[in-house]
């Protein structure tokens, strides 16, 4: 079972994932928990090339080579094996994360990106996604107030992160079989109990 979290910066992806992964192992479940991009060697390398506030003039084109690249190589060293296994593979940030920054937000041919994205991830696709819907200026302002990394990625315009937003909700719209949309503007536990939920249903409706 292969669930991942998606959603705009600040939208609280990082600490929902860490206590799904909690609740998850609590309840019986073997469970990987990673991050994009990194979780392999070679994959944290790329990350900090791409978040690197001295790489200011990395062309798009680049940028978006690099998240795949650094995809590739979690999918073969990481992912697959865990799948094989039979793990729960909870990932926050996958392939829609590309369509949202760099074909949304960038602008390019989506069709193209998703030729390229299929050619990173050999066709792996999750079971489920989630999506941690914020308006952007509200998720921007939690993460320079929480004082979390501010990365290469967040100076981006706010146009852009607009685009990013609608990008996801364009995806999440045309397959809602994959995708559960979940508001996060509310207080963290709130948003927690919403993802449980919508989980354990999804869990129930396999076995
Ligand atoms: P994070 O803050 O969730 O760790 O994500 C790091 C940044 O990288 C965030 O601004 C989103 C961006 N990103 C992309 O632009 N494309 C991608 O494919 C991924 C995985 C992340």
């Amino acid at each position: 079972m292969f669930i991942t979290l998606e959603g705009p910066d600040g939208s609280g992806k990082t600490l929902q994932i860490h206590l799904l992964e909690e609740f998850l192992t609590a309840e019986g479940y073997k469970v990987f928990c990673g991050r994009e991009p990194g979780d392999t060697f070679i994959g944290e390398q790329i990350r900090q090339v791409l978040m690197d506030h001295q790489n200011k003039n990395m062309h798009p084109r680049t940028e978006t080579l690099l998240f795949c690249a650094a995809r590739a190589q979690l999918v073969q060293e990481v992912l697959k094996p865990h799948l094989e296994r039979g793990d729960i593979v909870l990932l926050d940030r996958y392939a829609d994360s590309t369509m949202a920054y760099q074909g949304y937000g960038h602008q390019f041919d989506l069709d193209l990106i998703r030729s390229l994205l299929h050619f990173a991830t050999g066709g792996l696709r999750p079971d489920l996604t989630f999506l941690l819907d914020v308006d952007p200026q509200t998720g921007l302002e939690r993460r320079q107030k929480g004082g979390g990394e501010w990365n290469r990625m967040d100076a981006y315009v706010l146009q852009y992160h607009q685009r990013v937003r609608q990008g996801y909700l364009e995806m999440a719209q045309a397959d809602p079989q994959r995708w559960k949309i979940v508001d996060a503007s509310r207080q963290p536990d709130v948003v927690q109990s919403d993802l449980r939920e919508i989980l354990l249903s999804f869990l129930s409706n396999l076995s």
